[in-house]
């Protein structure tokens, strides 16, 4: 006699583990956006991050020929990436913040800043182990602290007239088991950059509490003002780690190349180095045409970032001018990045808004809870989509948030 098959919740409980036990059904949102995709509704996406996908100029062919080199056919694992690769990333240093040196031996390759994220998690904490992050943020530290079984523990940032790191609330969030403090600079999506004196106060409070500092530089070179900001590569106070990558630098995320600068004192770098040196050993992860294109890789950054900034500008103005007409919606300061925040009347859930506005007018937008803003009533808009796109998806936003000076509509075009 057969015993009857458990039910599949069981199956996954035994079988799984916990950190793997996520929501894997579609929510609300998505499935709204999978059924009007299904009957055929083109989608106006105002969400779009993927530079790849936003008609943007590259140079294929200095790219393509760039990954053909007869040196890639000899396999020779470094941990911490080809020194080729390494010296290209400090040369970029060196021009880009004012002749400022990157040890080479001080940085490790990655494929991304996500897996640098992992390393660095690994390198600092036991499961359960507490790091400090920014909300609102980047949406992904969940998924990056889970694998790692590390607990996030989120510190607010605050608007007035600008965003600012809420510092007194990190002194009541620290605990025996934080480990570090993330900022990203400037941050996604409030695209605000750490200031001279909160770079002061972040390291009294690391010094303080013995912490390091993770510190995600991937947009640092997407100022509005164009104005270049210091880089945490050069923080000696307290022991720094530095992420940034060629997906935001030189628009080019499917090369899949990113490091991780260790700074601070020498007596705090060099265990560390150590230690990340084993850990990406364990894994080898970057491929060698890559690395021996790295020099060339981020000599694109001169084609690609003056053509996103110019991108990022146009369409903030016309967001600007769309919101001056509608008046009731108002954008929130930005100093960096590729996303503007919106403040929009609290009607319902920011969820239910963003499902309303797809099906009603066929634009893409993020409710602000994705980035777990405090409240209802935010929206976040990519502005790296085509400047037509992006004009007709927010008069189509806009007219929809304020109907009395509505002049288009999917139902009324
Ligand atoms: C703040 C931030 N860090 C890191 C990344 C991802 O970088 P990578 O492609 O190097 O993993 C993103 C992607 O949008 C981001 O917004």
């Amino acid at each position: 006699m057969s015993a009857a098959a458990p039910p599949s919740s069981i199956i996954s409980v035994r079988m799984f583990s916990q950190r793997s036990h996520w929501k894997l059904n579609p929510n609300p949102f998505t499935q709204a956006q999978e059924q009007l995709r299904a009957a055929g509704q083109p989608i106006l996406d105002l969400t779009v991050s993927n530079p790849t996908c936003v008609d943007l100029h590259y140079e294929a062919e200095i790219i393509l020929q760039a990954l053909v080199s007869p040196e890639a056919m000899r396999y020779n694992p470094q941990p911490k990436g080809l020194l080729r690769a390494r010296q290209a990333v400090s040369d970029y240093y060196r021009k880009q913040h004012d002749e400022f040196d990157v040890d080479p031996e001080s940085m490790i390759l990655t494929t991304s800043t996500s897996e640098g994220y992992s390393y660095i998690f690994r390198l600092l904490c036991n499961p359960q182990d507490e790091i400090l992050v920014p909300r609102p943020s980047y949406p992904l530290f969940e998924f990056l602290a889970d694998l790692e079984d590390v607990k996030l523990v989120p510190y607010p940032l605050l608007y007035d007239h600008g965003w600012q790191i809420d510092v007194p609330s990190l002194y009541q969030k620290v605990s025996h088991r934080t480990r570090a403090v993330v900022v990203v600079h400037p941050n996604n999506p409030t695209g605000s950059f750490v200031s001279d004196s909160e770079r002061t106060q972040l390291n009294h409070f690391c010094r303080e509490y013995q912490l390091s500092l993770i510190v995600d530089e991937v947009f640092l070179t997407y100022a509005l003002d164009g104005a270049s900001r210091p880089t945490f590569a050069a923080n000696r106070e307290v022991l720094t780690f530095t992420l940034s990558g060629l997906s935001k630098i030189s628009a080019l995320p499917q090369m899949k190349l990113a490091w991780l600068i260790t700074s601070g004192p020498a007596d705090r770098t060099r265990p560390a180095l150590d230690r990340l040196e084993v850990i990406a050993d364990t894994y080898l992860s970057l491929n060698a045409p890559i690395q021996l294109a790295a020099p060339v890789l981020l000599d694109q950054r001169h084609n690609l970032q003056p053509l996103l900034l110019d991108r990022i500008r146009t369409n903030l103005e016309q967001l600007d001018r769309a919101l001056a007409r509608a008046g009731v919606c108002r954008r929130l300061a930005l100093e960096g990045g590729w996303y503007a925040v919106l403040r929009v009347p609290v009607t319902q859930s920011d969820e239910q808004l963003v499902i309303d506005i797809v099906r009603k007018t066929g634009v893409l937008v993020h409710p602000g809870h994705f980035y777990e803003f405090p409240s209802d009533g935010f929206l976040v808009l990519s502005l790296i989509p085509p400047p037509a796109t992006f004009h007709q998806g927010i008069t189509r936003l806009l007219d929809y948030l304020t109907p009395e000076a509505g002049t288009t509509s999917l139902n009324n075009p």
